[in-house]
């Protein structure tokens, strides 16, 4: 499958309905509020009532829109992240045009709106945000949404109600999805936000154009003729909260279900093959950002394990400083559980050009990554909400580890039985994860307070371990919002002990390799002696983990560290699901 390339930036969400009958307009907010991930900068809806076009919005998270009680039978709503603009009531979505005749919601950046703003406002156009979606909405006016695609670039998806009934959509390297389900239809960024409104969806192609109708829709293929393709919409259970108070506690608890699922949906044939290639492969490159980095750095040891030396290195770097390297033979084995973020998708497609094979690691199986692609292992952890990754970090460790393996069935350094006693030995972790959940997090909220109350947090780990410790870092980043810092246990001695009286926090994982153990006694013992506060992380520490072998350590230590974020950001009152600033997926 090749789609024009093009590279650019998302975010937002879209939701919208067309129907027969007039449905509440609430419903609207209920598809938003599952797309929330995609932003939460601002949220609003436009709606038909009595032939009038009417518009609601605030900044801000959607939790706050208060949409009236009122019944009607098409609306579109937009969940926004603030790429262009700042947080405004002006540069909330939906936007008019002129007339106040056609709402706009955008997923996306379109790219030198500056230049067509310039040029409609020359024309007399009035515009009231400083938004590249308004550019949109004064263009339709008077022009056919097909053809205007063709004349903004970037990478978006738009969506458009108009006062006399039209609700279409251009797809131009943003998600779209529509469905159809009884005398309704609906048109969305993503699946799982459909379920409970549709039983199955299809995903518009890129360069797709789509108008809805009560209970039906019209597409317009891209050029190529490429078909929406159907899929089925399930899964919901995973977009609530089921009684927790916050998706990312949610999350951790589905770690061990997670786990077992992972390795059941993994398929035997894709993994041959995806072994097979990493095996024949000149060079391996494993590439991702944040957490997904963090997975493919722990990968690094798995693949030495069974003779298969790999380079691991953020995606944001891999096409400045790699690409010479990349040629016929290179392997990309490239990470990201949205398959969506824009430096994996940009170095994905830059090693492709030059002739390498791109294996995918991905949660998302109708994301780019998994769409560009030679072959994806879907990692199948479900639906994530929460902002901070947490069950995907898991069952990507998971993956790579089972693929890994499958590496070393070709090199001799595994055999079948090896392979056998895995599944049993993450059987076996995922059982203890989740028959000690519980007192697990109940010791990482007796330990909130500590790590609450300072200023700066080292996580220091060893060797397959050292990735989870930046990876713990992160978390208390992200879900805690404090300052927080991953370091390889040795080096705490070279210099960040200065800061050992002044309020320093050490987080210290206990490594699995027993060669380590003097190092680690000897950093304890140290980062004490100057007077900083120690924490142990590990089985029977001052965190506890749950027992692993040193291949499956980094998933136990990895639940320990995010039930230990997510208490402490519970404790300082940090808006753990969304953290300031970011996305689920980072294509900004
Ligand atoms: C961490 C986090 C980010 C992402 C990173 C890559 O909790 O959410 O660091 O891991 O933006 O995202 P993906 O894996 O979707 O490419």
């Amino acid at each position: 499958m090749f789609f024009k390339r093009r590279l650019g930036a998302y975010v937002g969400g879209i939701f919208g309905f067309y129907c027969k009958e007039p449905r509440s307009l609430r419903d609207i907010k209920t598809g938003l509020k599952r797309l929330v991930y995609r932003g939460y900068d601002g949220s609003g809806a436009a709606y038909l009532e009595g032939g009038v076009l009417k518009v609601v919005k605030r900044p801000g998270h959607v939790d706050g829109l208060e949409l009236p009680d009122v019944y009607v039978a098409a609306a579109l709503g937009h969940t926004r992240y603030a790429s262009r603009g700042r947080v405004t009531l002006e540069n909330t979505h939906p936007l008019l045009d002129c007339g106040r005749r056609i709402a706009v919601v955008v997923d996306g950046v379109i790219d030198g709106y500056e230049a067509l703003r310039d040029e409609l406002a020359a024309a007399g156009h009035k515009f009231t945000s400083t938004t590249d979606a308004e550019v949109v909405a004064h263009l339709l006016e008077g022009a056919d949404p097909a053809a205007l695609a063709e004349r903004l670039s970037g990478m978006f998806s738009f969506a458009a109600l108009t006062a006399d009934g039209r609700l279409f959509a251009v797809q131009r390297g943003q998600p779209l999805v529509v469905a159809v389900s009884g005398s309704c239809s609906y048109i969305s960024s993503d699946i799982a936000s459909l379920y409970g409104f549709a039983e199955e969806a299809y995903l518009l192609p890129e360069g797709a154009y789509v108008e809805l109708e009560p209970g039906g829709f019209k597409v317009r293929p891209a050029e190529g003729g490429q078909q929406p393709e159907r899929k089925r919409v399930k899964e919901l259970l995973y977009a609530e909260k089921a009684g927790f108070p916050h998706f990312m506690l949610k999350e951790i608890y589905e770690v061990p279900e997670a786990l077992l699922r992972t390795k059941a949906a993994l398929m035997e044939k894709y993994l041959r093959l995806a072994s097979m290639i990493v095996q024949g492969a000149k060079n391996v490159y494993v590439i991702g950002n944040g957490t997904s980095l963090h997975a493919g750095m722990v990968s690094s040891y798995y693949f030495a394990d069974v003779g298969t030396p790999v380079d691991v290195i953020s995606a944001a770097e891999f096409p400045h400083y790699a690409l010479e390297n990349v040629g016929t033979g290179t392997v990309i084995l490239a990470i990201s559980q949205s398959g969506e973020t824009s430096d994996v998708i940009r170095s994905i497609r830059a090693a492709r050009r030059q002739g390498a094979v791109i294996i995918g690691v991905t949660n998302s199986v109708s994301s780019r990554l998994a769409i560009e692609s030679n072959v994806y292992l879907p990692i199948t952890a479900g639906p994530e909400m929460a902002v901070p990754a947490t069950k995907t970090f898991t069952s990507t460790l998971e993956t790579l580890l089972i693929l890994a393996y499958y590496v070393g069935l070709h090199t001799g350094k595994r055999s079948q039985a090896d392979l056998k006693a895995l599944a049993e030995r993450i059987d076996g972790l995922a059982r203890a994860l989740a028959g000690s959940m519980q007192s697990l997090d109940k010791a990482a909220e007796g330990l909130a307070d500590r790590l609450a109350a300072r200023g700066a947090i080292y996580v220091a780990g060893s060797g397959i371990v050292y990735p989870v410790a930046l990876e713990g870092a992160l978390k208390l980043k992200e879900a805690a919002l404090l300052h927080a810092e991953g370091i390889q246990l040795g080096e705490l001695l070279h210099g960040p002990l200065a800061l050992a009286s002044r309020g320093l926090l050490v987080a210290v994982l206990r490594p699995t390799d027993k060669s380590a153990a003097d190092l680690y006694n000897k950093a304890l013992k140290i980062a004490s002696e100057r007077g900083a506060d120690v924490l142990t992380v590990g089985p029977g520490g001052d965190m506890p983990a749950v027992e692993a072998d040193r291949e499956l350590a980094p998933i136990s230590y990895a639940v320990s560290l995010q039930l230990l974020a997510y208490r402490t950001g519970v404790k300082v009152g940090a808006p753990i699901d969304t953290p300031p600033g970011l996305v689920k997926a980072v294509t900004v």
